[in-house]
């Protein structure tokens, strides 16, 4: 007789095997489901934690695609939650931070939670850590709208704070991280040196790469960020450096956090712990990793805006914007 996940196995991998599939660079094959590009492990994550995912009312999911920002949002996000917890003074010790990468204390659903790979880390203890957070839950995808967990949608509570950043710097952050990622899979030897930026701009503009099309994603929450706002904030990473207290303030009054007016140092503080510079230099951030086999110093680069002026020629900018003003100026957004 077939064991029940066996034919849970088969039925995936039918699945998978039934839908379009696309060479992303040269690291892996996606397959394009409901419009969007996964990773065939992520996307077998995303379908059991679509069906399988109960939102509370009181959850609050953070979502991003990749390399807009999201452990900057994942780290003040903690900071802005569980402040009642510490004394938010200068006392390292009290800091949650300082006790594991953001991306422990914020899982990534369909990378720690629900992740099926027998590489990822141990999954129990992770889902431990956002469970325990317990009410209010912190929780993080990088799945589109579109394949959210019904629940989540529906839930009259659960909140998403979603953060984009402009195209170009997105490709080139994502450029830099993916490149490095596969040297180390190659153990340093990395065969070549970095993808071909040319490539990574044809694939980032025809939406071939992962959770890609980056365009749609983007286009797709914003526009629900319209449709319910108090339901969905969108914050831009571009926002967040150049007015940081502001937009701190607004994610903290969307999370039922407020900060009082007369709070400021309880908001400089939150940026303080959560800079760049004194996160690159955490310990917990300089040694390990959380999400496999990415080292969590991966996620601190440079963090400025403009930084893709440095790799882009005229003509790659030139097809980027191109793409830019087709799927997003209908938006407003990053014209
Ligand atoms: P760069 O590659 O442009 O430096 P993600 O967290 O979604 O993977 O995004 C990574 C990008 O956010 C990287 O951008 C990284 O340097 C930047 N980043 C990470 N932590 C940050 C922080 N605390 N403040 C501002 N930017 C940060």
């Amino acid at each position: 007789m077939q064991s029940s996940s066996t034919s849970k196995d088969d039925e995936e991998n039918a699945l998978l095997n039934s839908l379009p599939k696309a060479r992303f660079w040269n690291i892996v094959e996606l397959r394009q489901w409901d419009g969007y590009w996964f990773e065939p492990g992520l996307l077998k994550s995303a379908i059991t934690f679509r069906s399988s995912f109960h939102a509370r009312n009181d959850d609050v999911l953070l979502a991003s695609p990749i390399k807009t920002g999201t452990t900057w949002l994942k780290s003040l996000s903690l900071c802005i939650m569980t402040r009642n917890l510490q004394t938010l003074d200068e006392d390292e010790e009290d800091d949650i931070l300082t006790k594991g990468s953001p991306h422990f204390h914020v899982p990534t659903v369909e990378i720690s939670v629900y992740s099926t790979e027998e590489a990822a880390p141990p999954r129990a203890a992770i889902y431990e850590a956002a469970a325990s957070a317990a009410a209010p839950r912190l929780l993080h995808t990088h799945l589109p709208y579109a394949v959210l967990p019904d629940s989540v949608k529906e839930s009259e509570g659960c909140k998403i704070v979603y953060i984009a950043r402009n195209p170009k710097d997105t490709l080139i952050s994502m450029w830099h991280f993916l490149n490095s990622q596969f040297e180390t899979l190659t153990d340093g030897g990395g065969g070549g040196g970095p993808f071909p930026l040319e490539d990574a701009v044809d694939c980032f503009c025809s939406g071939v790469h992962i959770y890609g099309s980056f365009f749609d994603h983007v286009a797709e929450y914003w526009a629900e960020s319209r449709k319910r706002p108090e339901k969905i904030l969108f914050v831009k990473y571009e926002d967040l450096k150049c007015e940081p207290k502001r937009y701190v303030s607004e994610i903290a009054e969307f999370l039922g956090r407020p900060f009082g007016e007369e709070d400021e140092v309880g908001v400089n503080e939150v940026l303080r712990r959560c800079s760049l510079e004194r996160l690159k230099n955490l310990e917990v951030n300089k040694t390990g990793s959380v999400v496999f086999p990415c080292p969590n110093s991966s996620y601190f680069r440079k963090g400025e805006v403009g930084d893709s002026k440095n790799y882009l020629t005229a003509e790659m900018e030139r097809r980027i914007d191109e793409t830019s003003r087709l799927k997003l100026e209908p938006f407003g957004l990053f014209l």
